[in-house]
């Protein structure tokens, strides 16, 4: 008989996939053979107070389009981990070190891990990074549009 699968869980919500994701998930995948996420459904978030810019169905989409996600599933609350361990034969339980210290009582089930994250990225950041942007543009055009109107209002003087 060969060595059984050595299946690693991970939690979290994927919005606007990011590479601190993916640097997370290969980790991940390297830990063992199997990597499967619990990925926040849009009704767990509301309650968390978390507003994504992508539905659960997308960011699913996403996570299976990854090459180190082997499944996904809905994390619909925060008490579904210690029976999702043991209906998914859970060997190592992984997450980002924001939540270090965080999942230590499932310890009497798997292996629990917390790895660094990447700086300098989130989801939180992109959406930041979205919206300055937008603001840049929508001031250069107000400038351009003020530009405008002046050499307008010069020309009638002028007349
Ligand atoms: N993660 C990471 N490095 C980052 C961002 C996230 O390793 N730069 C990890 C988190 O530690 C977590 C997983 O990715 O284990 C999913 O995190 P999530 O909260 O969905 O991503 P964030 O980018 O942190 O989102 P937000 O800004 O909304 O908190």
């Amino acid at each position: 008989m060969g060595k059984p699968l050595k299946t690693v869980v991970t939690y979290g919500t994927f919005d606007l996939f990011h590479v601190g994701h993916v640097r997370l998930l290969k980790r991940l995948r390297g830990l063992g053979d199997r990597l499967i996420v619990g990925c926040s459904t849009d009704e767990f978030n509301e309650k968390k107070g978390k507003r994504t810019v992508m539905p659960y169905a997308q960011r699913e989409e996403l996570l299976l389009g990854c090459r180190y996600v082997d499944d996904v599933f809905p994390e619909k609350n925060w008490e579904q981990k210690r029976s999702d361990i043991t209906k998914y034969k859970v060997d190592i339980f992984a997450i980002g070190d924001d939540w270090s210290g965080h999942f230590d009582s499932l310890q009497d089930i798997c292996e629990v891990m917390y790895l660094p994250r990447t700086s300098g990225i989130s989801s939180t950041d992109v959406k930041k990074l979205v919206v300055s942007r937008f603001k840049n543009e929508l001031v250069s055009i107000a400038t351009e549009l003020q530009n405008v109107e002046k050499r307008l209002r010069s020309l009638t003087e002028i007349e």
